[in-house]
Parts: structure tokens; sequence; C-alpha cells
């Protein structure tokens, strides 16, 4: 029997790439669990899909009675802009809900006898700068430093990385519990990502999808950032590819549970020229709003990944000409002139 995978927010951005190359590989069963109902193309690659709130637990229990579940691919979140319109929101889905599928994955590791792996996206959002300057001198930055988060979504994220390092390592240290039967914990810190399907809803790196969906759309677009702003982005194949060669990474290979991953770092100029070239005529202005300006600017303008290439031979497949010749635009060309809202 195929393993049985748990993928959560299933529905967002990162979950429809990855249940779209989960079905191609076949490799395991998959059963997601979304606020939105899945539609039918993705509900079509599952055993089974649940709409339901992870802050649910009583769902999630009924999940775990139901599905031997070995793997856990936790991608509900709220993300950055939208957790700091509502902090206490952001925390009690990006750190309560965490902690529930934490302890969901624990007990289904002690009852199976075996580590359930824990697959967690964390994000640059992890980083914080408090200058240009700062930001500048640090260059490509690597796990351990900077880790000064000026975000909710931010200090979420690299909270529950300790979690999950906790539950890996350290769970129930006063008592018997074997390591054997803790779970498995692994994270990756993405850079800002951009897909052709989807276009992401709170995040503050949406600049760079969102210039390239309006374009595509034949619809003006204003950029909240100034055209120096710069950050690392990657395509949404090579966040998938990453995802799933850590999740079937030999666990004796890999030396931390948190690593980087790079694509490739481009300004907002960068991302609009190359949109221009695409999309001639796409109108695009500059309209920085002062509180995503300043979040953009506190994360680092590259990170070293070479953690990552050593432990489990990550590799990026898709450099900058290659992320938006050959795959974002003719992608989401393809996507628009199907009639896709
Ligand atoms: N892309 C996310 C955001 O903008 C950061 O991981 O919030």
């Amino acid at each position: 029997m195929k393993p049985v995978v748990l993928v959560t927010g299933a529905n967002g951005e990162i979950g429809r790439t990855l249940l779209q190359r989960l079905h191609t590989d076949g490799r395991y069963r998959v059963v997601t669990v979304d606020l939105t109902p899945l539609p039918e193309k993705y509900r079509s690659f599952c055993l089974e899909t649940y709409a339901g709130n992870i802050m649910d637990r009583y769902l999630l229990d009924q999940i775990a009675a139901h599905h031997e579940i070995e793997v856990v691919v936790h991608l509900a979140a709220l993300l950055s802009t939208r957790g700091e319109r509502d902090p206490a929101l952001a925390h009690q889905v990006n750190v309560e809900g965490t902690l529930h599928l934490l302890r969901m994955a624990q007990n289904q590791s002690e009852r199976l006898g075996r580590a359930v792996r824990f697959l967690f996206p964390s994000s640059i959002a992890v980083y914080g700068f408090s200058s240009l300057e700062e930001k500048a001198r640090a260059g490509r930055v690597r796990e351990d430093d900077h880790n000064v988060p000026i975000t909710m979504y931010g200090c979420n994220k690299l909270y529950c990385e300790h979690l999950g390092r906790y539950f890996t390592l350290y769970f129930r240290q006063m008592g018997a519990l074997s390591s054997a039967a803790r779970l498995d914990f692994r994270s990756i810190r993405y850079p800002g990502l951009i897909s052709a399907e989807t276009v992401p809803t709170g995040g503050t790196s949406d600049f760079g999808p969102e210039m390239l969906h309006a374009a595509a759309q034949r619809q003006p677009y204003e950029c909240f950032v100034r055209p120096d702003a710069k950050i690392p982005f990657m395509a949404m194949p090579d966040a998938v590819t990453s995802l799933v060669h850590l999740l079937e990474a030999d666990r004796a290979k890999l030396t931390q549970t948190v690593y980087n991953v790079s694509g490739f770092s481009v300004s907002a100029q960068q991302i609009a020229d190359r949109v221009r070239k695409a999309f001639p005529g796409a109108e695009i202005t500059f309209e920085p709003d002062a509180a995503r300006s300043r979040i953009v600017d506190s994360w680092p303008e590259d990170v070293d990944d070479s953690r990552a290439r050593a432990d489990w031979g990550w590799k990026p497949a898709y450099e900058v000409d290659r992320a938006f010749d050959e795959y974002l635009v003719p992608q989401i060309r393809k996507r628009y002139a199907q009639g896709h809202a």
C-alpha cells in the first residue's frame, strides 16, 4: 500500500501544484484539508478531501482515525501582510494550528511506532534587517544569522521551526519515549514564490506574481514597493520539487531541520522589465506603501542554500531566464487565453 500524505492548505498557492506533482509521481495516497473545497480537477487526485479548519481539533482527530497518515505537509497559513492586519488571528492559525498538526503527527508516530515525516514551509520572513545598509552588508544569509523577524508571520514561522525541532529531538525528554516514536520534522525556508497557476493572497512578496498576472490580463498594476526593492524569488515548480526532495531525503544525511533554498534574486524593477518585455504595453506604476516596503526591506536580498545542496542535493532548475521564458510567461499566457479569471 502506498503511504498516505496529509496536505493542509491544499487549495492554496503551493498546494495545487503539489497535488498535481504527487498525482504525477504516483507514490502517495493524498488526503487534503482546506478551508475551501478543492476544485474537481484536484479532488480527482486525492483519496479523500476535507473542507474544514485546522483549528478544529475534532476534525484532525477524525482524519487521523480514518487514515494511517505517514507524512504531513502542513501548508495552511496566514501570510505576512494579512498577519499584520490581524496579528492575533495569524498567531492562532500559524502557531496554534501548527501545534495541533504537530500533536496529531506525534500521536500518529507513537501509534505507528515510526516517525511520521512532517514537512513545513517556512520563509525568508524569519530574517529581519533594521536598515537597507544592514541588508546590503549581509548579502546572502545563512540559516542561523539575522533571525530577528519584524512581522507576526515571520515570528510565527521561526517559532514553529523551533517547535518542530523540539518535537523531533526532545519531545517528552523526561519520559521514556524512544526517539523512533518521535516525529521527523523538516522545514524549507522559501523565498517569494511565483506560480503561473495562482496568485497568492495576503503576502508581501505578492508584487512579483501580481505584476505578471495583471499584465497577462491587460490590467494596470500599481506596485506597492520601490523599484529597487530586492528579494529572492522561486518558480513554483522548484518550490514543489524542493519540498518533495526534502521529504524523500535520507534522514541520516540531514544535519539540520531547517534549510534555505534559493531561486533567483531580482528587484521589482527587474521583474517589471521582464513583464513589459513579455507583455508589451503592460501598465506598471510604482506607488510604494511604506509599511509593506519596510517588510520587504527587512528580508534578505539573497539566501545561502549550501546546506541544502550538500545534505540533499538541492539545485534549482529555474534560474531567472528559464523561470520567465519557459515557465511563467508561456503558462500564464495559456492560462488567460483559456479564459481563466
Ligand atoms: N511570501 C510570503 C509573504 O509574502 C513570505 O513567505 O508573506
